[in-house]
């Protein structure tokens, strides 16, 4: 028999698991980095704009923050870099300055990546630019092999699509990495009410429901499930005291599903939920406990005129 591919086991153990539950990680093949890019561009959705003016709007303290060396070149990491709308103003403004860097964008999509290199080498024909495809806990590794200084920016509240236990590790990873000094830029949703956040993850357009529907989809296409996506619903819930939004997909009806790869078919009843996505919104008490234990420490906070949204400046001790 030939050897399961990750997406086919994960899928496997994902089904075979009371509740079901499926990574969001596998949201992101073409057609969902492409309602990504819709979602980012929805009303709803203020993560965007939010870190977006800080972006724009405090291009200068957060360089400022990075406390580089002008004489030495660095590299500029981005990890899950995406269309890299925000980080073109830091870009800029670096380069005006004419510190000497590399930008190494790194993403899980080919895709992603292939428009970024464009729209950067676009925008700024004196860019070094060197894009790195893979998922970012592995690709680490190797980025890490060359001795330059390092910055690395994670944005987006990315983190918040990981559990605190992975998201710790991750951190931990990260830091263990760096050189003392050296800064981590990371973006985070704060925690506010359900007001804001819910629609996020339920707007009107019905974007993120096609973007959550597009993982059964991708079932069906890569794995040759014959899910009928009409017999599921986008569910998503958010609860402020816990500060995290969920994604489920709830079976309409009892139904079986076949998955060709697996030669299996799966049960689903009437009202069952699958878990597709957390995405958890911080403050400075949660960062602070991830960060427990590891190198890394708070150094600076920016905050959008609405206080949505944080772009803590991290250092290693
Ligand atoms: C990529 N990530 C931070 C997004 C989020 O808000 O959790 C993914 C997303 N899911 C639904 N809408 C957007």
């Amino acid at each position: 028999m030939k050897e399961k591919t990750t997406f086919l086991r994960d899928v496997d153990d994902g089904f075979s698991h009371d509740p079901k539950y499926i990574s969001s990680y596998y949201f992101y093949d073409k057609a969902g980095d492409e309602l990504f890019q819709k979602i980012m561009e929805m009303p709803e959705y203020y993560l965007t704009n939010s870190e977006l003016e800080i972006f724009e709007q405090q291009t200068e303290p957060l360089i400022l923050s990075f406390e580089i060396n002008p004489n030495e070149e660095f590299e500029l990491i981005e990890l899950g870099a995406g269309d890299g709308k925000k980080t073109q103003y830091l870009l800029k403004a670096l380069l005006e300055k004419n510190f000497k860097f590399k930008y190494i964008p790194v993403d899980i999509s080919q895709n992603s990546l292939s428009v970024i290199t464009q729209r950067m080498e676009n925008l700024f024909p004196n860019l070094q630019i060197d894009s790195q495809q893979g998922d970012y806990f592995r690709v680490l590794d190797e980025l890490f092999i060359s001795t330059k200084p390092k910055i690395i920016l994670f944005i987006g509240s990315s983190l918040g699509n990981m559990c605190d236990e992975i998201a710790k590790k991750f951190l931990n990873k990260i830091a263990n990495h760096l050189k003392k000094n050296e800064k981590l830029l990371l973006g985070l949703d704060l925690i506010k009410s359900k007001k804001i956040v819910l629609p996020a993850y339920h707007d009107s357009a019905g974007i993120t429901r096609d973007f959550n529907l597009n993982l059964l989809q991708r079932i069906n296409r890569e794995l040759g499930a014959d899910f009928k996506v009409e017999y599921f619903e986008h569910v998503p819930e958010y609860t402020e005291t816990e500060g995290i939004a969920k994604s489920y997909l709830k079976s309409t009806k009892k139904q079986t599903v076949y998955i060709k790869k697996l030669s299996k078919s799966f049960e689903f009843d009437e009202n069952e939920l699958i878990q597709t996505e957390i995405s958890r919104k911080y403050n400075d008490k949660i960062l602070h406990d991830l960060l427990k234990g590891s190198q890394l420490e708070i150094k600076h906070k920016f905050l959008d005129s609405q206080k949505y949204f944080a772009d803590y400046i991290l250092v290693k001790k």
